[in-house]
């Protein structure tokens, strides 16, 4: 930890740049100003698996205004290197109209290229593509899984055989697309080889590496400038084929190309969080501890990519059971690919067991809270490894008290206001601590006011402010005089704006890179004859509001300014970097919470009223409690429409997706969403990262859905055993 003050860090700023985003002046991908752009639309595969057979352009080409249309049968062939430093999953990545194979409802066919939008929409509907047709397999239960990944510790038979009670359940989660309100957008211009592309995603490096390897252009030769992303949670995370085809169409044309997906094609031309069939069978003594804990999952893919995420880690380290074993299996579909989705993986597998947990103390009469406190592990099972900090205890008594656990009934339906049926549940969430290998660059100027620049996004989290407040304390300056630019591949490079690794990665990064700055100020001072700090030891300084000053004596000091001037210094600077998380942990890190939920489910009509949420996290430091306060607020919304209403409703007869807009496509309002309370026990993890932190953006989803679904068992005594808990499953 930095010897500095800490006066920004822990306070609740509001967003450093919340008034560039309210006034309209923050630019979004769609909307950067690039001389001579002209607008590309995609045409999309109106089959769901077979081959084109044909493509009539002739009407489109006719139309004025219409420079190109780009298709399998004339596009330039495409390198497509290797590209290992992406989150690209194994497999073959879909190559933007270099064949004639149609994968998936939706693929991109052809691009028309026009002068206007308008024009474009109109000439990309005038397009003819005639198909062999194939029937797509896109139902879960229909296709050929994987071979499974397996894990397993002691005796799973015998430990269920030995168990008082057994539980063998089985749980369906719809998929899930992430719908941020901005629209994934990309402009993209040619300068001789030279590529610059703006582009929504939640990874500058990851996209410019995609695109240096798509067509094998030197990496410096492509940038990727991001500066704000109108949310993601997660749909940013690889770079798709539309900004591809607009790098392509943009070298076609020989002009700068901008390309926006409509809302229908955010449904195929990004990924989603994957349905699932998840089995749990548990055993557990009649004391409510578990004897046995078997999960066997399957999720989709698509035909061309494996696509994994960490679904596993809960059900391995959130309790204590001697035997466990896993079988997770992905199944190819004729489907585009998935993609992480907010709390990935944990946020579906702690549905699952955080509602078989629910069942199990139901079943054995033992209240929920005290059922999860006697199955606490002391260490990790699943390697041995000490907890790094785990506060999931209190979180429980914590949210219990808050939330006035007391006054729910044990008995499920016991509640009643007139039509409505009140019940409560609880559940706790789980999400490792990730951390990556991040770089920043920071620059103090003579006038003690400092720049620092780092390739980080923010997709809403608050990047710009809480690594503005890290900044800030560690050089010693208000927040006012400290600005920080992202999203740009021109910046020191950073780790995926996604895992909940932000703050731990690039928050180290920019620690170091003001803690070198400011220590060279005070070194300069110290040795410096003219500087009131001339020969103090450099531990005893310290900096506040860009004045440098002997610890305990603050008469005694100068400020940057003075001290650059003086040594004829326009500015100091320094590159800040932090390594990421070792290649052996020495202990298992995760941030965790307790969730509690309270529902209203009309007796008659089946309909589910959230009434309140309240979330207890364990998440280590909090650097920014207002954004922390914002981002559980988010994940409960994200946790409601998860439990209640998202559902992307495929139609198997041809593999289209029959809700692709959002009104059918149904995520909460301001209406569906109640009185939210949210607490961060104070803490931090030293074991974690500099500065203590543990990522909250991911945790504050998981747990949230199976509160709610246990809530909804405590009012109505029905387990609807499936994701999204619509009416028609509750009549
Ligand atoms: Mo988060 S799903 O890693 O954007």
């Amino acid at each position: 930890m930095s010897p500095q003050p800490q006066a920004a860090v822990g306070a609740p700023l509001s967003r450093v740049d919340g008034r560039l985003k309210v006034t309209g002046r923050a630019k979004y991908s769609a909307e950067h100003e690039v001389a001579g752009v002209v607008h590309a639309v995609m045409v999309d595969a109106s089959i769901g698996r077979g081959r084109i057979t044909s493509i009539d352009t002739s009407d489109a080409e006719a139309q004025r205004g219409v420079l190109a249309v780009i298709h399998h049968g004339n596009a330039p062939k495409l390198p497509y290197k290797d590209n290992k430093a992406s989150n690209n999953p194994p497999g073959a990545r879909l190559r933007v109209f270099q064949d004639d194979k149609v994968r998936f409802h939706g693929q991109p066919v052809a691009v028309v290229v026009a002068t206007s939008l308008e024009v474009g929409q109109h000439a990309a509907s005038l397009v003819k593509v005639r198909y062999d047709a194939e029937h797509p397999t896109t139902e879960l239960s229909k296709g050929e899984p994987d071979k499974p990944t397996e894990y397993s510790r002691g005796d799973v038979d015998s430990g269920l055989r030995k168990a008082d009670v057994r539980l063998d359940l089985t749980y369906r989660l719809a998929r899930n697309h992430h719908n941020a309100m901005e629209l994934h957008a990309t402009i993209a211009r040619w300068k001789g080889d030279k590529l610059t592309v703006w582009d929504k995603t939640q990874w500058v490096v990851g996209t410019q590496t995609e695109l240096s390897t798509v067509f094998d252009v030197p990496l410096k030769s492509v940038r990727v400038i991001s500066p704000f992303v109108g949310g993601g949670f997660g749909s940013g995370l690889r770079c798709w084929p539309h900004t591809v085809a607009a790098a392509l169409a943009a070298r076609v044309v020989k002009r700068p190309v901008k390309l926006v997906l409509t809302r229908k094609q955010q449904f195929f031309g990004t990924g989603f969080r994957p349905e699932y069939e998840y089995r749990l069978r548990l055993g557990a003594d009649r004391r409510g501890r578990l004897t046995a804990m078997a999960h066997e999952l399957e999720h989709e893919t698509s035909s061309y990519e494996t696509f994994t995420e960490g679904v596993l880690d809960p059900g391995r380290m959130l309790y204590s059971t001697s035997n466990v074993s896993q079988a997770y299996r992905t199944v190819p579909l004729d489907v585009n690919t998935p993609i992480w989705m907010r709390g990935p993986g944990p946020a579906t597998a702690s549905y699952v067991i955080e509602s078989a947990v629910d069942e199990l103390a139901d079943r054995l009469g033992i209240d929920p809270i005290e059922l999860r406190q006697r199955n606490e592990p002391d260490e990790d099972e699943s390697s041995g490894l000490p907890w790094s900090t785990r506060r999931l205890r209190e979180c429980y008594t914590v949210g219990a008290r808050e939330f006035g656990w007391e006054r729910r009934s044990a008995k499920p339906r016991a509640r009643r206001e007139g039509d409505w049926l009140i019940g409560m549940g609880m559940a706790a969430g789980v999400y490792h601590t990730a951390r990556g290998a991040a770089e920043a660059h920071v620059r103090l100027a003579a006038d003690g006011t400092a720049i620092v620049e780092t390739a980080a996004s923010d997709m809403g989290p608050g990047t710009y402010t809480s690594q503005t407040q890290v900044a800030a304390d560690a050089l010693g300056l208000t927040v006012r005089n400290v600005t920080v630019r992202i999203g740009d591949s021109l910046f020191p490079p950073t780790p995926p704006h996604g895992g909940s690794q932000t703050m731990a990665s690039v928050g180290s990064a920019v620690l170091d890179g003001c803690d070198k700055v400011r220590r060279r100020a005070v070194e300069l001072a110290i040795e410096d004859e003219d500087s009131p700090l001339h020969g103090v030891n450099a531990e005893d300084v310290v900096v506040r509001s860009g004045r440098l000053h002997v610890k305990g004596d603050p008469a005694r000091g100068e400020t940057y300014r003075q001290l650059l001037s003086r040594n004829d210094l326009g500015h100091l600077e320094a590159d800040g970097s932090y390594a990421g998380a070792p290649g052996t942990e020495r202990h298992s890190m995760h941030a965790y919470n307790a969730t509690f939920a309270e529902v209203a489910v009309d007796a008659t009509l089946g309909l589910v009223r959230v009434r309140r949420v309240l979330g207890v996290y364990d998440a280590g430091r909090i650097i920014s409690p207002k954004l922390a306060e914002s981002q559980a607020f988010g994940g409960m919304v994200g946790g409601i429409g998860q439990a209640l209403l998202e559902h992307t409703a495929t139609d198997h007869r041809d593999g289209r997706i029959a809700n692709a807009n959002l009104a059918d496509y149904l995520v909460p309002v301001h209406a569906d969403v109640p009185d939210l309370k949210a607490i961060y026990l104070d803490g931090e993890d030293r074991e974690a990262d500099p500065l203590g932190v543990k990522g909250l953006g991911e945790v504050v989803m998981v747990g949230v859905a199976p509160a709610i679904a246990n809530a909804v068992f405590n009012a109505t005594g029905r387990r609807v055993r499936q994701l999204p808990i619509t009416a028609e499953a509750l009549l």
